[in-house]
């Protein structure tokens, strides 16, 4: 299948980390563990094409090009993106943090919004959406959605694992969007979860299932 602004981690590490936390019998500590690890890296690639700005700077010997990015927020859709919050601020120490809570409702598979804190000034800068499980793209589309509306114009979605229906439906809503995913599963099943998939990461990463 044919996705565009879809970007696949490719690499060895994150495969087996990935490996490590579909496993039903991983813990609530590795699971946290893993989520921060595969956020790390799933931000420091995201990264890579962030528009820079070049200063001069003094090292102790002489005076070379020095470079900087503008704001960054990173903004978790709730539960589950907050377990990659950690990871994040991990790659980008100043970045200011946004929430918007979301859960689907279970029949329907719509997002339902009870919750949105974003910082005043989030148009300023570049915005990387926190979510480990793409499925239907429901909850993430309106998340993108709802930063569009604060005039943001520079979106990256940061996904763990993601459906073919998911990235479909965010090409469709928001072409100019990226998505940054650690894993491609096969498809959903007729809940709407991912399979392979790794159940239900807000339940995993919280421990209540
Ligand atoms: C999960 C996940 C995503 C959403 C993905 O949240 O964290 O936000 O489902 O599904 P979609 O692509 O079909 O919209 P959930 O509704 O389980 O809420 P939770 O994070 O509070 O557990
Ligand atoms: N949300 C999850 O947490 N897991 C899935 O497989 C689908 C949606």
């Amino acid at each position: 299948m044919k996705f565009s602004n879809f970007y696949l981690l490719d690499n060895s590490l994150v495969k087996n980390k990935v490996s490590l936390i579909r496993d039903k019998n991983c813990s609530v500590s590795q699971f946290r563990n893993l989520v921060k690890d595969l956020s790390i890296f799933l931000c420091y690639e995201a990264c890579k094409d962030l528009k820079l700005e070049v200063s001069k700077i003094e090292t102790p010997l002489e005076e070379t090009d020095g470079f900087s990015f503008g704001p960054i927020c990173f903004v978790a859709v709730l539960r589950a993106g907050l377990g990659m919050v950690p990871g994040a601020l991990e790659c980008v120490p100043d970045a200011s943090v946004g929430n918007i809570g979301m859960f689907r409702n279970e029949e329907t598979l719509r997002p339902v919004r009870y919750y949105c804190n974003l910082p005043k000034n989030i148009s300023k800068g570049h915005v990387f959406i926190l979510d480990p499980m793409l499925a239907t793209g429901g909850s993430i589309c309106d998340a993108i959605d709802v930063v569009k509306e604060h005039n943001v114009t520079d979106v990256t979605c940061l996904c763990l694992i993601s459906a073919p229906e998911g990235i479909k439906k965010v090409n469709e809503k928001h072409p100019d969007v990226k998505i940054y995913s650690a894993s491609l599963d096969r498809e959903l099943n007729s809940k709407g979860y991912i399979m392979p998939g790794l159940g239900d990461a807000g339940d995993r990463i919280f421990g209540t299932l």
